[in-house]
């Protein structure tokens, strides 16, 4: 083949390449869960793109304080991909924290995520813990921010006597909660395991798992 024709044939695959790949790439824009299949490390399988409608990439459920009548005086409601559907695969959820006068988002992690939260009304004392066992300790008010990095133990109280408000961001569709005192009082772990793994006195133990509706 003459050196002209061969690198305008060239020229032709490079571009049908290009053509090709992009209107393959306009397919992938996004991917709606379908909540209706199993949850993955990967996420959700993808929502026919064809029956995707605008209320897939909107919720309006951080609209609403969430019940704060409860053990803790505080309410966590998600907008993880479980709730908020457009956020399937794109490595990114939210949720609002609701503190009462005394409440507590208690010692927990997110295994898969990061967190940042911004204070939108009243005040928090926030932490976290990291694996050297410093603590990072802030009372934040209305328009900080704190990061909180992925899998380290952190905790939420109200440092006021008024409601406090705060958004979360996570790093993560699915950015998991494991919440300390739950895992330690709130299942049939044994009270000698429990005893024997956290030092703690079986009165103290019983005491919590009748609280917090642990049994064993
Ligand atoms: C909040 O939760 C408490 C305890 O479960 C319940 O008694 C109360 O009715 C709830 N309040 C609202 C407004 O849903």
């Amino acid at each position: 083949m003459p050196a002209k024709m061969l690198q305008n044939t060239t020229i032709l695959f490079v571009f049908s390449l290009i053509f090709l790949s992009s209107s393959h790439a306009s397919v992938q824009d996004f991917c709606v869960a379908d909540l209706t299949g199993p949850d993955s490390p990967a996420g959700y399988s993808c929502k026919n793109p064809v029956k995707v409608t605008v209320s897939d990439f909107v919720y309006s459920g951080l609209a609403k304080a969430g019940n704060t009548t409860n053990i803790i005086q505080a309410a966590v409601t998600p907008a993880f991909v479980a709730q908020f559907p457009g956020v399937n695969g794109l490595g990114l959820s939210l949720a609002r924290l609701d503190l009462a006068p005394g409440g507590v988002i208690p010692f927990h992690t997110h295994p898969g995520a990061s967190e940042v939260l911004i204070v939108m009304r009243g005040v928090m004392t926030a932490g976290f813990v990291s694996s050297a066992n410093t603590v990072y300790l802030k009372t934040l008010k209305k328009g900080d921010v704190m990061v909180f990095p992925q899998g380290l133990l952190h905790f939420q109280v109200n440092a006021a006597k008024i409601h406090a408000k705060g958004i979360v961001s996570f790093s993560s569709a699915s950015p998991g909660l494991q919440i300390l005192d739950f895992a330690l009082f709130a299942n049939d772990l044994p009270t000698s395991l429990v005893g024997q793994t956290t030092f703690l006195d079986p009165s103290q133990i019983m005491k919590l798992k009748g609280v917090l509706g642990g049994t064993g």
